[in-house]
């Protein structure tokens, strides 16, 4: 069996937004697949599939993240290797067009998890990861949407996430090759208008992102805070690891984890180590799509 699924964020998106959202992950998810079918490892289908939502600039991943209070784009990823746990995360990194694969390199090449701000610059310039400018990444929906946020100093984030009402296309991507490996990863440059320095889930290792091949795989998209409090992608994991690798009811269940302890909103995906699939969110529309080697036809749903 081999196994893929992918999601673009879970909010209230609009009309207008679906195609560009349903494009976007569908392509994703071909790609992705592509690797595995050619005998491309998790971690590679991950990688790929991500960056094609984080050059898609439908997503607030790489080109088109949200801009923060300062006017700067700072972009969190991760990803993490479920055959041997390790992994790779940035936080609040500013010049990079695609921090998946920065995150991967950390993972690959350096004896740590997580690096932030300037020095996961350096780190890219040494390991020849592209590096940019900001207006590579700054896109004019978000320098619009930066400047009405300007504009309304005091409007409170939390209760615009509380009505679900705050943009959430974080993208994200787990997957189950054919050696038995599962790999998962998340990119995101965070929510609109947030403080500078501000770190969500998508780069915490058990919060966004985690892989264990006797398990399965998790990537989130949501409320970052709230993600946190209830250290949601681990949480799944552990819920499916003691319910028999149910991979829908673990997904459930850790949704209501997360309304009752956190208020939490967002979505969940996750396999299985058998490539099942499960997915819960609790917001009106999530972005996702999957495949796997007994299916004719991808399932791609908003
Ligand atoms: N879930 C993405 C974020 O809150 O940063």
């Amino acid at each position: 069996m081999i196994s893929m699924v992918v999601h673009g964020g879970a909010w209230d998106i609009p009309e207008d937004l679906i195609a560009s959202h349903r494009d976007g992950v569908t392509r994703a998810l071909r790609v992705g697949c592509a690797v595995l079918n050619d005998g491309g490892t998790a971690v590679d289908a991950v990688e790929a599939a991500i960056i094609i939502m984080e050059d898609d600039e439908t997503f607030d991943a790489g080109r088109g993240s949200f801009i923060n209070s300062a006017g700067d784009i700072e972009m969190d990823a991760s990803i993490m290797n479920g055959e041997n746990f390790r992994a790779g995360a940035i936080a609040a990194v500013s010049n990079v067009r695609n921090p998946i694969t920065l995150a991967r390199r950390i993972m690959e090449d350096s004896e740590h998890i997580v690096l932030v701000g300037m020095g996961a610059i350096r780190f890219a310039r040494e390991h020849g990861v592209k590096t940019c400018g900001q207006d590579e990444l700054i896109t004019t929906r978000e320098l619009d949407r930066w400047r009405k946020a300007q504009r309304r100093p005091n409007s409170s984030t939390r209760n615009a996430f509380r009505r679900k009402k705050v943009p959430v296309d974080t993208v994200g991507a787990v997957a189950l090759d054919q050696y038995g490996n599962i790999a998962s990863g998340t990119s995101s440059g965070g929510t609109p208008n947030k403080y500078p320095g501000r770190v969500g889930d998508s780069p915490l290792i058990g919060c966004g992102t985690y892989a264990d091949n006797s398990v399965g795989g998790v990537s989130t998209t949501g409320w970052g805070e709230a993600m946190i409090k209830v250290v949601m992608a681990k949480t799944v994991i552990d819920l499916m690891d003691r319910n028999g690798n149910d991979p829908q009811k673990a997904a459930s269940d850790g949704l209501k984890i997360l309304e009752r302890k956190a208020e939490g909103y967002g979505g969940i995906i996750t396999l299985n180590n058998a490539g099942r699939v499960g997915i819960a969110y609790n917001t009106p529309r999530m972005v996702r799509a999957y495949m796997n080697s007994e299916m004719h036809q991808p399932i791609i749903l908003v």
